[in-house]
């Protein structure tokens, strides 16, 4: 590809990384996330049939699952094959194990003429709110309300057990899992390093489309009124950064790198 038309048919998207070398378009994710917050209450419930608790010999069911439904997420995209089937098994291990909390009796699957095709797994954390740990959907059955009645029942559960809050997180690049966050009522937790990639995001893709002709004046001056938004939550959450004088620590220090 020229790089002319690399210029004009791909677009800066929020949480990716766009280059052109060697005569090629070059797009990776990048490691911006967003942390959600939901206040529990409980949710209406559609009868389903095969909607079930996670039990312990789902483990490789879920790991079948879990490779199926990633197909085509932007988490394991740079990922090959083999490394991608190995991060699977050992999310699901960990899931079971005790990485990032236990594992919650409120975590819910579905189960379809014997297969998983949809699974909300859940985290329980001694001293934080419980965390959707991972939530997925086979790409046969994306939009079809599944994702949204796995979540639907394990919240119900949670509420059950008297918790108020549950926490989640998604990829920047991950559109999909965003959209459906902000659909089931999710809020985004406000953070410095995510205000700072979706504002300078909007500033390379407002230059592309008026540097390609690509926009009309009335377009870049709708881009103009979004940069000037996210330009003041950036600036906002920096000085907040600043104020709070946290000393640079080694996990802030990878954010950053990995956000480059
Ligand atoms: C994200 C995911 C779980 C959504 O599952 P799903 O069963 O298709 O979602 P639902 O049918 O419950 O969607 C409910 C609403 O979320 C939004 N939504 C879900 N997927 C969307 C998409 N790809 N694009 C835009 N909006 C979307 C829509 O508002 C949708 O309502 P609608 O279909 O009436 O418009 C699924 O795409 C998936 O498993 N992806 C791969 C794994 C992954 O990324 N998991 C999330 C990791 S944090």
């Amino acid at each position: 590809m020229k790089f002319e038309t690399f210029e004009r048919t791909v677009p800066f998207r929020p949480g990716w990384k766009r280059e052109y070398y060697d005569g090629k378009v070059h797009l990776r994710p990048s490691w911006v996330t967003i942390d959600y917050s939901l206040k529990l209450t409980q949710r209406p419930e559609r009868p389903t049939h095969g909607l079930r608790m996670c039990e312990a010999t789902d483990r490789a069911q879920l790991i079948d699952a879990f490779i199926d439904s990633f197909c085509y997420a932007p988490e394991y995209a740079c990922d090959s094959m083999k490394s991608y089937r190995k991060k699977a098994a050992e999310y699901v291990d960990g899931y079971f194990g005790s990485v990032r909390g236990e594992r919650s009796p409120c975590s819910t699957v579905l189960e379809i003429e014997g297969q998983i095709v949809a699974a909300a797994l859940v985290k329980l954390r001694p001293t934080l709110p419980p965390l959707l740990d991972c939530l997925f959907v086979r790409p046969a059955c994306f939009r079809r309300g599944y994702a949204t009645i796995v979540a639907a029942r394990a919240v119900n559960r949670l509420v059950a057990h008297g918790q108020p809050i549950l926490r989640s997180g998604a990829m920047l690049a991950n559109e999909a899992s965003i959209a459906w966050h902000r659909s089931f009522g999710f809020l985004e937790r406000p953070e410095y390093f995510l205000a700072q990639s979706r504002y300078f995001n909007a500033i390379h893709e407002r230059g592309r489309l008026e540097k390609c002709n690509l926009a009309t004046a009335e377009q870049l001056a709708e881009w103009d009124a979004k940069i000037a938004s996210l330009k003041d939550e950036f600036e906002r959450l920096s000085l907040a950064e600043d104020r709070s004088n946290k000393p640079l620590t080694a996990e802030v220090l990878n954010h950053a790198e990995k956000a480059k």
